[in-house]
Parts: structure tokens; sequence; C-alpha cells
């Protein structure tokens, strides 16, 4: 559709800008957030390129990035959801595995969402209603349902944010009972994977919406079930994801949902977003 067309050609635009900064890593500019967590002039120059796109395209329409934070526009119904460089760590380490994401919301739903890896030129592209794809190719999550077959991905929240200690538990609670966990450091690509049917699920906690937005809705219309750690319907909420095929959402919700807390830990484990912890 013509939204679709906007956010691929908006992420196109910085996916350049991207490629060509990757190629000389070790010239960016790189300042700290916090222990573990990074930014570079790379992400700050993708981020001006994509808002500078989807605003020309769609004046009105409101914004939340990852690093220039909320904008709200006139038309306060509908607000883009971006990270301009998901994986900064990989990306800052030269390992070709990180991505853009939009997200577009329309009244708090998630109504489209577009992730592209820029070294792959793997274009992930959803719409409420129409399936998922990667470039054009139609999005199926596996129909894997044995546990012991399945392979799993993760996320592990930064050193000392909440969660940490949490995921310590859930990580050693999958990696007895499946096939595999792999920790690839790209959430957005990590939802796309499982919306392709690579991943047999997915979880993490500690997120933030521009992580997750245009994720979520590839795996929701790749057919796949995407709650919070407990269930809830609406993750960005929360700041924490579980996303699998039906048959093994639940499964994986007792593996790392509360249910699999110890009780003392239960009291306070982390489903905050990482903003507040
Ligand atoms: C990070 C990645 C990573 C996830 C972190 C995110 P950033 O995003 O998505 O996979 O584990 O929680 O913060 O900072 O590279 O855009
Ligand atoms: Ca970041
Ligand atoms: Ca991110
Ligand atoms: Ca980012």
């Amino acid at each position: 559709s013509a939204n679709i067309n906007v956010m691929v050609a908006a992420a196109n635009k910085a996916a350049r800008g991207l490629v060509r900064d990757f190629g000389e890593v070790e010239q960016l500019q790189v300042s700290v957030k916090g222990p573990g967590d990074f930014v570079s002039n790379a992400d700050m120059k993708a981020e001006r390129v994509i808002k500078a796109e989807l605003k020309k395209a769609r004046p009105d329409w409101g914004f939340l990035m990852e690093e220039s934070g909320a904008d709200e526009g006139r038309d306060s119904r509908f607000r883009w959801i971006v990270d301009p460089l998901d994986g900064t760590t990989n990306f800052l380490h030269g390992i070709p595995h990180f991505a853009i994401s939009i997200g577009l919301e329309r009244e708090g739903e998630i109504i489209a969402g577009v992730v592209l890896n820029p070294i792959t030129d793997e274009l992930y592209w959803a719409e409420k209603g129409q399936g998922a794809f990667v470039n054009d190719r139609r999005l199926r999550v596996s129909a894997r349902r044995d546990l012991s077959a399945s392979l799993f991905a993760t996320g592990i929240p930064f050193k000392g944010r909440p969660g940490h200690a949490a995921f310590l538990r859930q990580a050693a609670q999958v990696m007895a009972v499946s096939a595999g966990l792999r920790r690839m450091g790209v959430a957005s690509l990590d939802l796309a994977f499982t919306a392709a049917g690579r991943f047999d699920g997915f979880w993490e906690s500690g997120l933030h919406p521009w992580d997750i937005a245009a994720g979520i809705i590839l795996v929701r219309e790749a057919g796949g079930n995407v709650t919070d750690l407990k269930g809830n319907a609406d993750p960005l909420k929360t700041g924490t994801i579980l996303a699998a095929n039906q048959p093994l959402h639940a499964t994986l919700m007792d593996l790392v949902g509360p249910k699999a807390e110890p009780p003392a830990a239960r009291a306070q484990t982390a489903d905050t977003p990482a903003s507040t912890g």
C-alpha cells in the first residue's frame, strides 16, 4: 500500500548511509548511553534521514524514535515508531547483522511494519490483514510442535537493568529442553526470523517500542502468537515479549513466564521497560 511504500523508501534511503558507515566503522564517533549500551553518529544520521522522509510524505503524523524520542503530530491518530539502527553493538563490531525498523500505529494499534537488513537486502514487511512478506515471498511461522526439535531466540537485558538475573534462569530452562538458543543481537530481526519460521519462538525483556513495533505485526501476520511474557496482548506496554508459532507459544511461556520464576524472584521480576529501570 501507499504507507508501506513510504516506509520502504525511508528505510532504503537510510540503509545506503548505514552501509557506507559500516564500511568505515572505525571512523565513527561512539558515545555510551549506559553499561553495554552504545550509540554512534551512524544511528543519529539514519534517524534524521528516516524522519525527514516520513515527514515529507505524511507531514501531520507523529513519531516515537529511539534517539530523538517522541514528537507528536497534528494528527494524533497516527504515529511512526522507529529504530534507525537496531543492533548497534553488532554494527560497531563489524558484525553484518543489523536492521532498520519502522512501525506504524493508528490509534494505538500497529497497522504496518517494515524491517530492512541492508546487508542481505532482506526487506520484511507486513500490513494488518494483508499477510507478512520478505521481499515478494509470503512468510509463515514454523509448524513445529516438538520442543526438543525447536530453535529459540532471545536477547539479554543490558547489565544492571531489571531482568538480567531472570534472563539467566529463563535461558537455562529453554536450553535444557530445546534444540538450541540464539542471541543474535537484533530484536527486530529475531521477530522477522520468527515470522519466517527460522526460529520457532523468541522472548526478551527490557525492550522499547521501537525494537519490536514492526516485528510484532510481522509475526502476527505470519500466523504467530505475540504477547508479553505474562501473556498480555500488548508487549509495547511492558517491554517484554514472547512470540512463537501457536502450538509452542504456551509451552515457551511455561518455561520463561511468571510460572517459571521462583517465588522470591516473582515479586521483583522485570516487566517494565528499560527506560524506567
Ligand atoms: C538492541 C537490540 C538487541 C536487544 C536490545 C536492544 P539497539 O537495540 O534490539 O537485540 O537485545 O535490548 O536495545 O540498541 O541496538 O537499537
Ligand atoms: Ca540503542
Ligand atoms: Ca533497538
Ligand atoms: Ca537502535
